[in-house]
């Protein structure tokens, strides 16, 4: 996923160069564009919300996701002072829901996407205002509909045929117009992972622009009673730094928004332009600035729509990396150390593809570092690998440690806030970790760690 020229780093520190060997000193730097926030070094032991790693691994073991509330409440407030009140953001859930988060969420002003019945379920339960929820889905099934309407949910965003007629009809039986959005398929290729870009025109998500499927969607919704056609979606991808691929993905719904006006004769007063905004794994990785993205977006949007003498809609974001995935490290406990000889060292840390699957899935690259001490040993390429049973079970595939690593050491993952914790699994049977919430020199478990007995209340035997 690393596709991007080196960027300028914030602050005073050197780029730890991924490819070449490091210095014994830059092993130990914490680049703050990749760690959270107030990440830092005290006598070479990393503290994340002024917590020494340590006494996380101690009070709450190893494997643990270790999230800086103030990173991510950080980030939520970052969002809403770049897009300003004309906007608005919904975080989605699909990074890593929780309660607390929904909490977080709420707190900081933000709206919230969800994508499935248990995602609602999630903010449900948490106490989140239905009429600040936007519900996605391909497939949504008849009984999530049901629940989403139960629940009044604000906006549903609809992605079919079947669908239209599905969400019409359970809504005339609840007897409700239910707002909804149109997810259009811009026809962009986004720069990123093949598995996460969304809007090129042979994929499952959304009607096509171009074919004309979008329009027509359209004018099904207009016929519906029980329906209320308020705007377009567009999602274009995940992991994106190219702002190119939003201006074009802004200009194409805003022309539809046009086309629909004059096909139609009604003018939709929303606009939703997905998440997607990349973050910075390694240090290669140069994202936009939010700020600056928001101001790209809402330039362009206004500038094509006075292009095509439409009032600026109402524009909606939907980050969700962006604001969860910074925030949270990974704390592994190395187990065992092994050379092959001429080949290379594996470092065997005690979680892995189960706690991790992008790496595997996306070929994704993270930063780690030896958390729990100082070292001036020599660097050493290495793989830090998991304890599964399958030989892609990699986290980082080349990563710099000091050459004296040794078990009982703790490593730290960086970056590790989204898409980790929510696409977790129990392959093996190995138990979920904990995500522990850190925040003024305390924590706190947000999510416990899973146990046997968790594992073996599903099993009927
Ligand atoms: N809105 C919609 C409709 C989406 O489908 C997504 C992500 C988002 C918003 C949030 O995108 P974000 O800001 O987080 O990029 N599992 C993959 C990412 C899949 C993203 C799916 N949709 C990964 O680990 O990279």
């Amino acid at each position: 996923m690393r596709a991007h020229p080196a960027g300028a780093l914030h602050g005073d520190v050197a780029p730890l160069t991924h490819r070449q060997q490091p210095a014994p000193s830059d092993l130990a730097v914490i680049d703050p564009q990749i760690w959270p926030l107030g990440a830092g070094r005290v006598d070479g032991v990393l503290h994340l919300g002024g917590v020494d790693v340590r006494d996380v691994a101690q009070q709450h073991g190893t494997p643990a996701y270790v999230t800086v509330e103030d990173d991510f409440r950080a980030r939520c407030r970052g969002y809403r002072a770049a897009f300003g009140d004309e906007t608005d953001v919904y975080y989605a859930g699909k990074a890593f829901l929780s309660r607390a988060v929904v909490k977080w969420v709420a707190d900081e002003g933000l709206s919230l996407e969800v994508f499935s019945g248990g995602e609602l379920g999630i903010a449900l339960s948490a106490g989140f205002s239905p009429g600040r929820v936007l519900m996605h889905g391909n497939n949504k099934s008849p009984a999530e509909l049901d629940a989403a309407l139960d629940a009044g949910v604000g906006r549903i965003v609809v992605d079919s045929d079947i669908e239209i007629a599905r969400l019409a009809h359970a809504a005339e039986l609840h007897g409700i117009r239910q707002k909804v959005l149109i997810r259009v398929t811009v026809g962009v290729e986004a720069h990123t992972h093949e598995f996460i870009a969304t809007a090129h025109e042979d994929q499952k998500f959304g009607f096509s622009i171009a074919s004309g499927a979008a329009l027509e969607a359209a004018r099904r919704v207009l016929m519906l009673p029980s329906l209320e056609l308020v705007g377009l979606h567009s999602h274009i991808g995940s992991q994106i730094f190219d702002t190119a691929a939003f201006e074009v993905a802004a200009h194409r719904v805003v022309e539809l928004l046009g086309t629909i006006r004059d096909a139609l004769g009604v003018t939709l007063p929303e606009l939703d332009l997905g998440g997607g905004i990349g973050i910075a794994y390694v240090p290669d990785d140069d994202p936009a600035e939010v700020p600056a993205v928001a101001k790209q977006l809402r330039a362009i949007v206004d500038r094509e729509c006075a292009a095509t003498g439409l009032p600026t809609p109402r524009l909606a974001v939907e980050p969700g990396r962006a604001i969860a995935g910074p925030g949270t490290v990974t704390l592994y406990e190395v187990g065992t150390i092994k050379n092959v000889d001429g080949i290379r060292t594996y470092v065997s840390v005690d979680g892995g593809m189960s706690d991790n699957i992008r790496t595997a899935l996306y070929d994704a690259d993270y930063t780690v570092t030896l958390a729990s001490r100082a070292s001036d040993a020599q660097p050493m390429l290495c793989r830090v690998v998991g304890k599964h049973c399958e030989s892609g079970d990699v986290i980082v595939r080349d990563a710099w440690l000091p050459a004296d690593l040794a078990p009982g050491d703790l490593l730290a993952v960086a970056a590790t806030g989204a898409y980790c914790r929510s696409m977790a699994s129990n392959y093996n049977a190995v138990l979920k970790p904990p995500v522990v919430a850190v925040s003024g020199g305390a924590s706190r478990v947000i999510v416990r760690r899973e146990t046997l007995d968790d594992l073996l209340a599903l099993d009927e035997g």
